[in-house]
């Protein structure tokens, strides 16, 4: 079964629109055609940087496709400060992070949350890519499959997966992001595929066997080639190392 991997950038809390659109310029400038053949590269700019980089990418024809890092789960209403799907569809958002542990541990998402905002990226016909990974004390307790399995399926409990490519699974150890500790190869490929037969179990194996599966934390330049060397890793989440156009571009352009 071949997947096409995706490799996405998410930016969190950085970069203003003019510093955005910088970036993307320079990790354009970077990259060349090949680079983007055969895989799915995506950045994740805040929202309000959103407008500018789909416009940079839009008029330069980038292949570069624009995500948001998260969004609320109803359609309008009273809802202040956050922002609805619909809204990030118009504007050519392509794919949103749902559930990153980040969001879980600050912001007090659960997987009824995480769960809804799947369904309403779907529903705008967007593609969410559904974070899930354990902390520390819970990787030390032999507790990380118990507590993926548990994050998979409550996240994706009612979710309907039409197309396998609408949907991507992000396993990010929540000891390894922002840390520079990376999960060993070995680590995040028993995961990813601890994750596919999750999958298989929660839906069918054609579709378990189609899902794109990332693996998150502290991603740089020297250790993209092992990682996606792994036959599960179909991609990687990536943070720190995205917001320097350099070594974005070694980790999109990996395969040179
Ligand atoms: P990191 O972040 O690459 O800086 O570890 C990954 C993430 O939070 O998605």
């Amino acid at each position: 079964m071949s997947r096409t991997p995706v490799i996405a950038g998410n930016w969190k809390m950085h970069k203003d629109h003019l510093e955005a659109i910088q970036l993307v310029q320079r990790l354009a400038y970077h990259l060349d055609e090949q680079d983007y053949e055969g895989q799915e590269v995506v950045v994740c700019p805040p929202f309000v940087a959103i407008r500018s980089v789909g416009t940079l990418v839009e008029s330069d024809r980038l292949p570069i496709a624009v995500g948001a890092q998260t969004c609320h789960w109803e359609d309008s209403g009273a809802f202040t400060g956050e922002v609805a799907p619909g809204m990030l569809a118009r504007l050519d958002v392509r794919w949103v992070i749902c559930g990153h542990s980040e969001r879980r541990a600050l912001f007090g998402e659960t997987d009824d949350v995480v769960n809804r905002k799947v369904k309403a990226v779907r529903r705008h016909g967007m593609r969410p890519i559904v974070c899930v990974g354990e902390d520390l004390d819970q990787r030390e307790a032999h507790e990380h499959e118990a507590i993926v399995a548990e994050q998979l399926g409550a996240s994706l409990a009612g979710v309907s997966i039409d197309d396998p490519e609408d949907l991507v699974v992000a396993y990010e150890p929540v000891w390894a992001i922002g840390t520079g500790e990376t999960a060993t190869p070995d680590d995040a490929q028993a995961m990813c595929a601890f994750i596919r037969g999750q999958l298989a179990r929660l839906h069918d194996e054609d579709t378990a066997a189609a899902v794109r599966i990332q693996y998150g934390g502290s991603v740089k330049p020297g250790n993209i080639r092992e990682l996606m060397a792994q036959p599960d890793v179909d991609g990687a989440l990536v943070g720190g190392a995205s917001l320097n156009s350099d070594d974005f571009a070694l980790i999109v352009g990996h395969r040179r």
